[in-house]
């Protein structure tokens, strides 16, 4: 379980569970390099199964997920640390996933959007007030905005309107004034509190 405290949402830097620091200046110079990087066997549990697939030592958590897994819910905005677009959990804290390369989820318990959702297919409580306070429109942001408010609640689960505006910091929204995402994060932790 990691224990490098909580998520950050502004920050440009990404404490891995191991210990490690990557500084977005230096993770965007390691994956620009024109020279095509090694491959490098990666494997891990993403959405509770075991996966792996040989990768371009380079590649990012995020492409990994949506090329190499084929998992399409975590959405790419901005590549560049801002938007939130792509947040998943990784060893249980809510991460962007275009700030940590593949490699740093070795090992790890990696969820995204699509892993929220029962077995029966129900939806998580998060993903339900969305829909019923109309916490989205065109939808691009709901993704990373659910994987970010999941992990609040879980964190805090009963946030106050100033907890969840100041961890949702780091998700960006271009159409929804964000109201509506705030009253159905507060709806949610009344669900989920029972
Ligand atoms: S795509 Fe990762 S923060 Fe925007
Ligand atoms: S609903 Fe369109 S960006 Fe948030």
């Amino acid at each position: 379980m990691c224990s490098s405290g909580k998520f950050e949402p502004k920050s440009f830097r990404f404490e891995s569970c191991r210990g490690a620091r990557v500084s977005f200046i230096s993770l965007i110079s390691f994956i620009s390099n024109e020279n095509p990087g090694m491959t490098v066997k990666v494997s891990m549990i993403l959405n509770g199964r075991p996966v792996a697939h040989d990768i371009e030592e380079r590649t990012l958590l995020v492409t990994y997920i949506r090329e190499a897994c084929r998992l399409t819910g975590t959405h790419v905005g901005c590549d560049t640390a801002q938007c939130g677009a792509c947040t998943v959990h990784l060893d249980g804290k809510a991460v962007k996933s275009c700030n940590v390369l593949a490699l740093q989820a070795e090992g790890a318990q990696v969820t995204t959007i699509e892993g929220l959702v029962g077995e029966d297919g129900s939806l998580h409580p998060v993903q339900v007030a969305f829909k019923e306070h109309h916490g989205l429109q065109c939808g691009y942001c709901t993704p990373g905005m659910v994987m970010s408010a999941t992990h609040l609640l879980r964190i805090i689960p009963q946030p106050t309107n100033e907890q969840i505006r100041d961890q949702l910091d780091g998700n960006l929204c271009r159409c929804t004034g964000y109201h509506n995402i705030i009253k159905a994060v507060q709806e949610a932790s009344k669900v989920m509190a029972g």
